[in-house]
C-alpha cells in the first residue's frame, strides 16, 4: 500500500511537519489546497506550496479543492507528481488534457455524496481516482464506510493504469476496509501527524 501523508492538520507549523515526513518511508506528501468556495476553508496559498515543494524530499500529491480554472492552472505550474481535481467542478475534459500536456499525472477526487457514474467520461484520461471518505474541508474526521461500496463498484471496470486512493479518516482500523476494497494508496493526515513517531504510524498502513 502506498502512503501519502497530509500535513493539513499541522498548518501552524507545516514546514516542520514536512521535514518530519522527509525522514519517513512515506511515498508522497499530500497537500490540500482549499479555495474558500468549493469548501469553506482557505488554505495553502501559492507561496506556501512553493516553499513546501522546495523543502519536501517526497513527491507531491496535490489535492485541489478549488473551483476556478485559472487558479488550478497556477497550482499546476508547480508541477506536482499528481494533481487531483474534483469531478464536481468539471464540465468537460479540457482541463485534464491541459494538465496532462504539462507532463503531470492527473487525479480526480470524488465526494462521498457524488455518484461514481460521474467519473465515467474521464476515466480514460486520468491516472488516479481519489475517493473522499469524509466531506472535504478539514482533517480529523471519521471515515465514512459507505465509500467502500463505491470503490468496489469501480475497481471491477478499471484497467490497471488507474490507481485508487482514499482520503479522510484513514488509520490503523480503517485501513483494513481500504485493503479489502483493493485500494492502491491511502492518504493519512491526523493519524500520522498527531503522533510523535510518524514512521511507526506509516508502517502500520503499508
Ligand atoms: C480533507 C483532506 C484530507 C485530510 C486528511 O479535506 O482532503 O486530506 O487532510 O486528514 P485526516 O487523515 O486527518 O482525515
Ligand atoms: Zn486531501
Amino acid at each position: 500500500m502506498k502512503v501519502s501523508v497530509s500535513v493539513l492538520s499541522n498548518y501552524d507549523d507545516v514546514s516542520n511537519a514536512v521535514l518530519k515526513v522527509n525522514k519517513t518511508s512515506a511515498d508522497f506528501l499530500h497537500i490540500d489546497v482549499m479555495d474558500g468556495k468549493f469548501v469553506n476553508n482557505l488554505k495553502f496559498p501559492l507561496e506556501l506550496v512553493e516553499k513546501l515543494k522546495s523543502i519536501s524530499e517526497k513527491k507531491i500529491d496535490m489535492h485541489l479543492m478549488v473551483e476556478d480554472e485559472d487558479l488550478i492552472k497556477e497550482y499546476a505550474s508547480y508541477k506536482p507528481y499528481y494533481l487531483t481535481l474534483h469531478v464536481e467542478i468539471l464540465k468537460d475534459n479540457t482541463l485534464i488534457k491541459y494538465i496532462k500536456s504539462l507532463g503531470i499525472k492527473v487525479g480526480l477526487a470524488i465526494n462521498p455524496e457524488t455518484r461514481v457514474e460521474n467519473l465515467s467520461p474521464y476515466i480514460k484520461d486520468i491516472d488516479l481516482i481519489l475517493f473522499m471518505s469524509v466531506n472535504p474541508g478539514k482533517g480529523g474526521q471519521k471515515f465514512k464506510k459507505s465509500v467502500i461500496q463505491k470503490i468496489k463498484k469501480i475497481r471491477k471496470i478499471l484497467n490497471n493504469k488507474v490507481i485508487i486512493s482514499v482520503d479522510g479518516g484513514v488509520n490503523d482500523k480503517t485501513i483494513s476496509y481500504c485493503r479489502e476494497a483493493g485500494c492502491d494508496m491511502v492518504v493519512s493526515g491526523s493519524y500520522v501527524t498527531n503522533s510523535d513517531n510518524y514512521e511507526e504510524k506509516i508502517l502500520s498502513l503499508k
